[in-house]
Order: structure tokens, then sequence, then C-alpha cells
């Protein structure tokens, strides 16, 4: 009965104002298990189910970049068996899901220190990314082993180098530029930003890209993120008003 009197937000998206790319903090997979009496590690598994619902949601709606916050710089100081249930799960679902991408005509994309990730990862995610790179439907990045702040770093010292090897000179140095410098150099700044699990931070996540993204905080845990929640957030995305400084009126014009 309840069913029915649900709000079908898909149904009410506008699919010619999308949100490009979509970022995700997912947040809340060991709360989500500890609920249930479980270790944290269950929670990690049942998030995959939501990472797929997502996925698939968004693209059947039509956007063209998911990024999902996996795994960051600050997380290696978790409890090492938590690590490497985690490293172990994402090698395993690379694994299972490379089908469906191909299937979906889904690109995955990475961004982060990949190379600090087990081997063993660090080559699954690869051949990966290697074997989906021509899809055109949407690109699936996964943030991995990523802090905004490491990625910032990184950035300077390739831009000094190479200032110092006379690629480039300092009067090239702008926004634009440092763009080609981060690991998203290829792609464009998220829209949209969700953080699940009612935490209301920002965790070291594209710092410099979510200059003017809007954000969406929930309290829903993330394995319990479904494709109609994703609906739902576009709806609100939709429904605010991006301004860039401006005043509404000009937008409006
Ligand atoms: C998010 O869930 C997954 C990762 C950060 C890898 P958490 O593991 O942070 O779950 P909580 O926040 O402890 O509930
Ligand atoms: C942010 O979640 C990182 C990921 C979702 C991968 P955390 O659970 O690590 O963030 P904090 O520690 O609560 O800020
Ligand atoms: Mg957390």
């Amino acid at each position: 009965m309840e069913e029915k009197n649900k709000t079908d937000y898909k149904s009410l998206i506008d699919l010619s104002r999308l949100p490009k790319h979509i970022a995700v903090i997912m947040d809340g997979n060991g709360r989500w298990a500890k609920q249930r009496g479980k270790a944290r590690v269950f929670g990690h598994k049942n998030g995959v189910k939501a990472v797929r619902a997502v996925t698939e949601a968004c693209a059947e709606t039509g956007v063209e970049y998911l990024t999902l916050y996996a795994f960051s710089t600050e997380n290696w100081n978790r409890p090492a068996l938590e690590v490497s249930a985690l490293m172990e799960l994402l090698v395993f679902t690379i694994g299972r899901e490379i089908k469906t991408l191909q299937k979906n005509n889904i690109r995955l994309n990475a961004i982060g220190n990949i190379d600090s990730l087990p081997n063993k990862c660090n080559l699954a995610l690869k051949k990966a990314i290697e074997e989906t790179r021509n899809n055109t439907r949407m690109t699936l990045t996964l943030a991995l082993s990523y802090g905004s702040r490491e990625e910032i770093h990184r950035a300077f010292i390739r831009m000094y180098q190479d200032v110092q090897e006379g690629k480039i000179a300092v009067e090239d140095i702008n926004p634009e530029s440092i763009r080609d410098y981060l690991y998203t150099y290829n792609i464009p700044d998220p829209e949209l930003l969700i953080r699940t699990s009612g935490e209301y931070r920002v965790s070291n996540f594209l710092l410099w890209q979510i200059a003017y993204t809007e954000f969406i905080f929930t309290d829903k845990l993330w394995p319990e993120i479904d494709k109609e929640d994703v609906y739902e957030y576009i709806c609100q995305f939709q429904n605010r008003e991006r301004r860039f400084g401006k005043i509404s009126e000009q937008i409006n014009r």
C-alpha cells in the first residue's frame, strides 16, 4: 500500500538539465553492519549493492560521469584487517563486474594514488580500465587512495618540474591549466555531491573541483541507498537555483 503513495521521482527528472557529473561520498557501511550486530566488512560487502544501484540509475538516466569515493588517503589508518578486506573486496568486485561494465558501455576510471594500492588491486584495476577504455555511455571513476590534498600537492610538484624544464611558463599557470595537473584533468567538475550517513563534511574529497558543486546530505547509510534515492537527489538538484555569484534576476533573464 505504502508503495502507491511514493513519488515517482524518475518521471519528474528533466532530462535536458541533468547533472553531467555526480560525485558520491559513500559513508556509513560500518554503522550499517553494527546495527545488525555484524562486522564492518559485512557493511562494505553490502555497500557494493548500492554501488551497482547508483551506477545503474545514473547510466540509465544519462548522467555522463559518476565518481565514487571508495578509499581515502586517511583510510590507510584504519585497522590493517579492515584495509586488507576492503582491498580484497575491490579486486573481487572489479573481477565480477567487468562484464556488466562492458555490456552497459561504461568506462572505468580511477583517481588517487593508485600505485600505492596492493599489487593485486593495482593490476585488476588497470586491466579493467584498459578493457573498458573505449566505452562511451558513462565514465565511472573510483577514488581510491584518494586525498585532495595529496592530489594538489602532487600537482604543485609536477607543475614546478614543468616550469623548471621549460615545458610551461609561470605566466601560463592559471585555474584552467592547474586543472590539467589534477587526477581529474579529463573529468568536468561535479555539479552534484551526495554524502550519506548524516555526516556533514567533505573529508578531503575533490576540494578544488567542488568550488560550485551543489551538496546533498542524507541520513541514509550507504548500503540503504537505491535507485529511487538517486532519482530523488537529481530532482532536488534540479529544483535549486545555481547563481555562481550572480543574482537571481540575471539567471532568469
Ligand atoms: C564508508 O563507510 C566506506 C569507506 C570509508 C571505505 P565507513 O566504513 O566509513 O562506515 P562508517 O562511517 O564507519 O559507518
Ligand atoms: C570518507 O569516509 C571516505 C570515503 C567514503 C572513502 P570516512 O568515513 O573515511 O570519513 P570520516 O573519517 O568520517 O571523515
Ligand atoms: Mg565513515
